[in-house]
């Protein structure tokens, strides 16, 4: 028998991992497209822990187009791509516009021309919510207005869903879904696999985990004076094996021909806001520690609060969340925990 092919860009990633496994349960074969940029080669044994199947695994820089029609050439039968593949530090993003565009708009017309070439006409993008800004009203639906982006990285995200527009306009045969993520946070139940920071984290689930296992002394909140019930910011968390699986369901819409425009575009969060207190608390209770945190200046660049309306997920794709804010914090903390047994 044999099982659909799907390429996976950055399939060593994050979010990237954990979707390989949802896929591979679906009975999907997997091919992973990683440059390792930002990913530990280890992350695919945990993949074959998990699901007894060891992906193929190609290393390849998606942004350079000789290398892209390379890697593209040594496969036939491909049915569809899920593009996760780029630089995602805001604040490096500021610091480095030129690499952040050269790296995630470049990958994604190489990664698009090639599909036209070859006749690959699926393909799932990586997108965030970062596209609306500090949106007017919340919670925030699809058809809020796209807001000038904040950072050279939130404008990659809006370029390549331009780019994905146009071609879908363009070419009637290319189907393409781009997913508009909120918090991602949490790792796999078999702490197997979960997010990998490299260096400091940017980012609040990290480092709390780093902080309650003692590799950072403590953890600023990012302003306590906003406009919120506790004055901290509000982020709309969700579970990354609930995000994952939103991608099987993405593309198996694409794969049976139910969309019903060639250009679609989903809000992927719970529709529930947290508050950073919110998430310390909750990680508080799951793990049983008391962590170490301050109150400090509100962090350059952050929107107040931002949280999903999941209506055209739940009705139109059919996913919806299932996974708690403790089973996030919980599961981020034996991952942690599990980082720390290996090392
Ligand atoms: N925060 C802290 N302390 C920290 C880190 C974060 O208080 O050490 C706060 C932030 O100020 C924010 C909240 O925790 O209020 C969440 O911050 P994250 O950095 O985890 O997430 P962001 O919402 O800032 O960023 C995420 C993704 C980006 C994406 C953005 C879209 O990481 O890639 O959502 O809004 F662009």
């Amino acid at each position: 028998m044999t099982f659909p092919k799907i390429i996976v860009t950055g399939g060593l990633g994050y979010i990237g991992s954990h979707t390989c496994v949802e896929l591979i349960h679906s009975g999907y074969e997997v091919i992973i497209a990683d440059n390792l940029s930002n990913a530990d080669i280890s992350v695919l044994d945990g993949i074959h822990s998990i699901t007894g199947i060891k992906p193929r695994f190609i290393q390849v820089d998606l942004s350079d187009s000789d290398s892209t029609l390379t890697f593209f050439n040594g496969f036939k039968d491909i049915a569809g791509i899920i593009h996760f593949a780029a630089f995602k530090a805001v604040g490096k993003s500021v610091q480095f516009p030129l690499k952040y565009y050269k790296n995630n708009v470049g990958s994604m017309i190489n990664i698009v021309y090639n599909m036209l070439e070859l006749g690959i006409s699926n393909l799932i993008f990586s997108s965030s919510c970062t596209v609306y800004g500090q949106p007017d009203q919340l919670p925030v639906s699809e058809s809020s207005p796209i807001q000038a982006a904040w950072s050279p990285y939130g404008n990659t995200k809006q370029i390549c869903e331009e780019i994905l527009n146009d071609v879908c306009s363009s070419q009637n045969r290319f189907n393409g879904i781009a997913l508009r993520y909120f918090n991602p946070i949490g790792a796999h139940e078999s702490a197997l696999i979960g997010e990998l920071p490299l260096g400091t984290p940017n980012n609040l689930m990290p480092f709390i985990t780093q902080t309650a296992i003692g590799l950072r002394s403590e953890l600023k909140v990012f302003g306590s004076d906003y406009n919120t019930p506790d004055g901290t910011a509000i982020r709309d968390y969700l579970h990354v094996v609930d995000l994952a699986k939103a991608h099987v369901t993405a593309l198996e819409r694409l794969l049976k021909k139910e969309n019903t425009s060639n250009n679609e575009f989903y809000n992927l969060g719970t529709g529930k806001g947290s508050s950073v207190l919110e998430v310390i608390q909750s990680f508080e209770k799951t793990s049983g520690t008391s962590l170490n945190y301050v109150m400090a200046e509100r962090r350059p660049g952050d929107v107040e609060a931002v949280y999903a309306d999941t209506t055209k997920a739940k009705e139109i794709l059919g996913w919806e969340t299932e996974l708690s804010l403790d089973d996030m914090t919980r599961s981020a903390w034996k991952w942690e925990q599990a980082l720390k047994a290996r090392s």
